[in-house]
């Protein structure tokens, strides 16, 4: 019988790194509890799995397999839908390895896209982003295409996932207040997308892989939509489309000029562009709603200016 002491503790630190690529990768992404709970453990007391103690400072548990109206950003990890197929560790890794040649393919395939209705169905037929696999619909956009203004949030929560269209939960619900307040509507002005197309696991952010594949589609989203003013809802989206570092509270309510890469090599105009607090945020901290409604407010002149010059 091998002795415990034999193992390679460096063999044994890497089967855990891979076991724990494995759980990321699946959507178990945040820690709940200090103690893990052995559910595979012989029930000792009529029935009940040996579970871990109550933290102290732990919040109350909500009610078993409820999930909350709309699951905000990081909220706990959900379980795995019952069709999607558990990754192998392996997995991570040459998705990781072929993330450039994914990028690659996505560019080709929205170029290829010469109308908003042609890059939704290029989406749709995309199987480069690992989010489709969990996820249970493509969320594209709603709105109004002709709208002079374009919204880009984060990515698709729960209640988006399930209707296949973003921005329709509690946030969404905010997001169409907002737009109310300065005399614009879904329905008729405004164009609303993410960064990514489909929904992450238990609503964590968006990885840097999974954002730079989306990404060559939501470019073309951009230049086919061809908005007057662009809209950033929140610090990814704000992060990811202008290349910055800063938090959403040092970017929010400043005025940007926004090119994608084609735009750049043809020469075309920039687009103003404003970062904006997410209307989860928002509903998380109402405080904030004071810098919005200022932010709000210089949108919706820049909107009219543009308006005024092309009729003059
Ligand atoms: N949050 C987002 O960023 N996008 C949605 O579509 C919904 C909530």
């Amino acid at each position: 019988m091998p002795d415990r002491t034999d193992r390679q503790p460096a063999a044994a630190a890497g089967a855990l790194r891979r076991a724990l690529a494995w759980q990321v990768e699946a959507g178990a992404d945040e820690a709940i509890g200090e103690r893990p709970v052995d559910r595979l453990a012989p029930a000792t007391d009529g029935g009940a799995r040996r579970a871990a103690a109550p933290q102290p400072d732990a919040p109350p548990a909500g009610p078993p397999g409820r999930a909350p109206a709309e699951p905000q950003h990081r909220t706990g990890p959900v379980p795995r839908p019952a069709h999607a197929p558990a990754l192998e560790p392996a997995t991570a890794a040459v998705r990781l390895e072929s993330t450039g040649e994914t990028v690659a393919s996505a560019r080709e395939s929205a170029r290829r896209a010469e109308t908003l209705d042609a890059l939704r169905d290029a989406v749709a037929a995309f199987d480069g982003c690992g989010l489709k696999k969990t996820a249970m619909n493509t969320v594209f956009a709603d709105g109004a295409p002709g709208g002079r203004l374009m919204l880009i949030g984060e990515a698709p929560g729960a209640e988006e996932d399930r209707q296949g269209k973003p921005f329709v939960g509690a946030s969404g619900q905010l997001l169409d207040k907002m737009l109310a307040a300065i005399g614009l509507s879904r329905e008729t002005d405004a164009y609303i997308t993410n960064i990514v197309f489909w929904r992450p696991p238990g609503n964590r952010e968006p990885s840097a892989a999974e954002t730079a594949v989306c990404r060559p589609f939501l470019e073309r989203h951009i230049e086919l939509k061809n908005p007057d003013v662009l809209v950033f809802l929140g610090g990814p989206s704000a992060k990811t489309l202008l290349n910055r570092t800063e938090g959403i509270t040092r970017m929010r309510g400043r005025w940007f000029d926004y090119r994608t890469p084609d735009m750049i090599e043809a020469g075309g105009d920039p687009v103003p562009a404003m970062p904006l607090f997410h209307p989860a945020y928002l509903l998380r901290s109402p405080l904030n709603k004071r810098e919005a409604w200022r932010d709000l407010l210089a949108i919706r002149e820049r909107l009219d200016a543009l308006a005024a010059e092309r009729e003059s």
